[in-house]
């Protein structure tokens, strides 16, 4: 077999790239461990940065969202039994953010590579890449029937996230890894309910952080931090209303709807970057490169700058033979995935409790969020760093 690009991975990155290299005429084979079916099931992220949304629109894949997804103008952040709320909008340009679930952008992907016969190869095994500091690199893989293939491609793109084979695939001398991982987890429910708020709810508590977001008119999505070691099946259902309830307190009116919990899982929570994103051929792309905590919502939104920077340098290159953009590649995706994981380390500070918390820290935090939530020029930093920095 022989593509232009061949993708490692079919999760955002991966399917947007192909998608966007399409648009332009180039040809790519993505290449997936798990089954269609799978891979539209997986239940992660939920809100799209504005910058996000407009790239979905503006490649034609953004119908459903326009139509299913909600746009949010604004999030609330609680504390002290006192809510609170942070225009978003109204301190960043009239930008917003979309709440449409990771698995639905998946399906429209996937949809729109397979209309325009697109080739997206899933259960395979056993990938390899080959010859990544020559200009015929290899991508080596067994296919769903057991046979073993090969593809000749000219670039090939790391989309496979966090466990995937293409980071590692770069020599360790050639690379320098940056991260730090969070003793806590985040434990999610799905909840069949309506929805209990018309903007997310990040809640600070002695207990712990809790997120109220949502999914559609008839399904919630909650997270509260846990112990990352814990297992879900310590959580009967009255536990966790329970936990959430403590969590959620207000002072105010509002209540928590409950429902029927038809899923839960616990998600680790850390911070990693490696550089370059680049060896030889091979381009790192979305998790594989970076991982942020959940607390900022940035992971797909990275992915999705970083395929956005990667498919225009790619087409400079195919259109008139320019490599400066590719060449650049790496410390363009990386100046925005640096400021990303810093707004991620500091959401996450600021709103969780730390096994090793001082009441000195406690009281910082609760100093850092009566700022935040007082003066325009803190909540512009939240605001204009959450709905998204101008894809450049
Ligand atoms: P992935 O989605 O991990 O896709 C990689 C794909 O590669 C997978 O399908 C995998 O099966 C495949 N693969 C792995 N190894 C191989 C191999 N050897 N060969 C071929 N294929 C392989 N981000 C946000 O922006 N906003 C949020 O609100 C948000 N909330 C989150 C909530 C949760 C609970 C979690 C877990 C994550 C959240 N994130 C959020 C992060 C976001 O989900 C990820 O950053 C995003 O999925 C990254 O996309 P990706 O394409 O780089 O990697
Ligand atoms: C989600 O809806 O899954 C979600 C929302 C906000 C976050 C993380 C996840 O910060």
């Amino acid at each position: 077999m022989r593509t232009q690009v061949g993708i490692i991975g079919a999760g955002p990155a991966g399917l947007l790239l192909s998608h966007l290299l399409h648009l332009e005429g180039i040809e790519s084979i993505v290449l997936e461990v798990r089954s269609r079916d799978e891979i539209e099931a997986t239940i992660r992220a939920g809100v799209l940065e504005q910058g996000t949304a407009n790239v979905l629109n503006d490649a034609g894949v953004g119908e459903r969202m326009k139509r299913e997804g909600f746009v949010h103008e604004g999030i609330y952040l609680r504390f002290g039994r006192a809510t609170h709320r942070i225009p978003l909008a109204e301190l960043a340009n009239g930008r917003s953010i979309t709440v449409y679930a990771q698995h639905e952008v998946i399906k429209d992907l996937v949809k729109a590579r397979l209309d325009a016969a697109g080739t997206i190869l899933f259960e395979v095994k056993d990938v390899g890449l080959q010859d990544l500091e020559t200009t015929a690199p290899k991508v080596r893989f067994r296919a769903r029937d057991g046979s073993v293939q090969e593809i000749a491609c000219d670039y090939v793109a790391g989309c496979d996230g966090f466990h995937g084979i293409s980071r590692p695939a770069i020599p360790s001398r050639r690379r320098s890894e940056y991260s730090r991982v969070y003793p806590f987890g985040w434990f999610g429910i799905l909840v069949e309910a309506p929805p209990a708020t018309d903007e997310l709810i990040y809640a600070h508590h002695e207990r712990g952080f809790a997120l109220v977001s949502t999914r559609s008119p008839q399904i919630q999505r909650l997270y509260f931090q846990c112990d990352p070691k814990d297992d879900a099946k310590n959580w009967p259902d009255a536990r966790i209303w329970e936990e959430l309830h403590a969590r959620l307190a207000t002072a105010e009116s509002w209540k928590l709807t409950e429902g029927r919990i038809f899923q839960k899982g616990i998600i680790a929570m850390r911070s990693f970057v490696v550089e370059p994103m680049q060896f030889g051929r091979l381009f790192l792309a979305g998790d594989s490169a970076h991982i942020v905590p959940p607390t900022g919502a940035k992971g797909l939104n990275l992915a999705v700058a970083d395929v956005r920077v990667l498919a225009r340098a790619l087409t400079a290159v195919y259109e008139s033979g320019r490599t400066d953009l590719l060449d650049r590649y790496s410390e363009t995706a990386l100046r925005r995935v640096w400021r990303a994981e810093h707004f991620s380390w500091w959401m996450t500070s600021m709103l969780h409790r730390f096994h090793d918390d001082t009441p000195f820290h406690h009281r910082l935090q609760l100093s850092e969020l009566a700022y935040v939530t007082s003066s325009r020029a803190k909540a512009t930093t939240l605001a204009e760093n959450y709905v998204g920095l101008p894809l450049d």
